[in-house]
């Protein structure tokens, strides 16, 4: 791997620092795309409704984090939601992917797979189902070009129709992210970009009608 991502994770401590505060946009894009993904099963008022296309008989909405790290954004956000919510973290790192797994277990989360597996291989998502929400955050930063269209052309082969991505890229470059997730069957439900900070976080839901091409080879490395 291209560096020590145990130490990177520890600037989220610093106080008032650029991931810190990224740290609570994802966390609250995360919330808004819990309210916002299809309901299924029993209604929060009782009443009943049937599943539409993407959405899951039992209504669990699941979520997918792509080189997940410690799943901090995901699983206390997971954790205070009331709705039914499976969550599959990919992470190559063993410390974090453990750290992720103690969480979980600390906050009684009984469906979370955290997999310690390569984020960037095809095959570590053979046999997954569709997300409703999936979360590519400290990915297209540490990615050439080629590999970051590569993965946002592959991410509808990952989603349900209507399924939400929330992803980071710090500084201009996540404008051209933004043509990009355009260009592949998306449409932006939100943009932040602090004056302040480079940090920038989206939030794309797939439209449909989508085609997803098969998903093979490799989606990126990092550098
Ligand atoms: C910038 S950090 C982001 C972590 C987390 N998503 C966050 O925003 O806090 C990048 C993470 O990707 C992991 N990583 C790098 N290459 C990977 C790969 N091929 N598959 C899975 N994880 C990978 C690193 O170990 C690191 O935890």
């Amino acid at each position: 791997m291209s560096r020590d991502w145990v130490e990177w994770h520890e600037f989220y401590t610093t106080p008032g620092s650029s991931l810190g505060r990224r740290l609570e946009v994802v966390r609250r894009d995360l919330r808004r795309a819990l309210s916002a993904a299809p309901a299924s099963g029993p209604g929060r008022s009782g009443e009943a409704h049937r599943a539409g296309p993407g959405e899951s008989v039992d209504g669990t909405l699941r979520i997918v984090s792509i080189c997940a790290g410690d799943g901090r954004d995901v699983l206390p956000v997971i954790a205070e939601h009331d709705r039914k919510v499976s969550a599959l973290l990919v992470e190559l790192d063993p410390t974090l992917a453990a750290r992720a797994r103690e969480t979980a277990d600390d906050l009684l989360l009984s469906d979370v797979d955290v997999r310690m597996a390569d984020a960037g291989d095809a095959r570590t998502y053979a046999g997954v189902q569709p997300a409703h929400i999936l979360l590519t955050c400290g990915v297209f930063g540490n990615v050439d070009a080629a590999d970051a269209r590569r993965t946002v052309a592959a991410l509808p082969a990952l989603l349900v129709p209507g399924g939400i991505v929330i992803w980071t890229r710090a500084g201009d470059a996540s404008l051209e992210l933004r043509s990009l997730f355009a260009e592949h069957g998306f449409t932006e439900l939100s943009f932040t970009a602090p004056d302040d900070a480079p940090f920038r976080v989206g939030m794309h839901r797939l439209a449909g009608p989508v085609r997803p091409g098969p998903l093979t080879g490799r989606l990126f490395t990092f550098r």
